[in-house]
């Protein structure tokens, strides 16, 4: 009976031991298997990967790169999480794969406020001070919510 007793007090210890050492696994259940999602954090931490012309920001357009990349103000964000706003379907597609940036500084998303990556990069500077205003306000939400992919930078001639 003692015996019975002292196994079932060594279980206990041990279990209230476990539990105060390791209470993550309690609470996060993504530390516990590697196959699982990763958490929220980690997935958004900006990766800085390199440069992109616009030709070769032009490829991450949803269609023939699965990713969508959008520059905004010189730096490229992976707005893959967006599919729905910026895929082949999505209202603001047109974005994907170029410089939103004069688009979304004018509020629109036609074409004829989106440079093709024949065009020289848009230096911005006609902007009016509301049109920049704006622009912050949308470079401030990509930031927030997209990873840095790169930077867009002149194609070499
Ligand atoms: C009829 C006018 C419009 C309506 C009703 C509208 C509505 C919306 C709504 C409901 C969202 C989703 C917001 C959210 O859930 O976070 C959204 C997102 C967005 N809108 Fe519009 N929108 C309009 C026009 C425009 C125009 C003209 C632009 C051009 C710059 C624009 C650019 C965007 C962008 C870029 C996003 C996605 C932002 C992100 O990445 O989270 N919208 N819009």
């Amino acid at each position: 009976m003692n015996n019975i007793v002292l196994a079932l007090l060594v279980i206990v210890t041990g279990y209230i031991v476990k539990i105060t050492l390791f209470p993550s696994y309690k609470q996060n259940p993504n530390l516990k298997s590697k196959g699982k999602k990763k958490p929220e954090v980690e997935k958004k931490k900006p990766i800085v990967e390199g440069s992109f012309t616009p030709r070769q920001l032009s490829q991450y357009n949803g269609h023939d790169e699965k990713e969508i990349f959008i520059a905004v103000k010189g730096t490229v964000y992976n707005a893959s999480s967006a599919r729905g706003f910026y895929g082949p379907s999505g209202p603001y597609s047109n974005f994907a794969g170029h410089d939103a940036s004069r688009g979304l500084a004018k509020n629109s998303f036609e074409f004829d406020v989106i440079r093709t990556f024949e065009q020289p990069i848009d230096d911005l500077n006609d902007l009016t001070e509301t049109e920049k205003v704006a622009l912050d306000d949308w470079e401030a939400l990509f930031k927030r919510k997209y990873p840095v992919v790169g930077k867009l930078v002149a194609e070499e001639t």
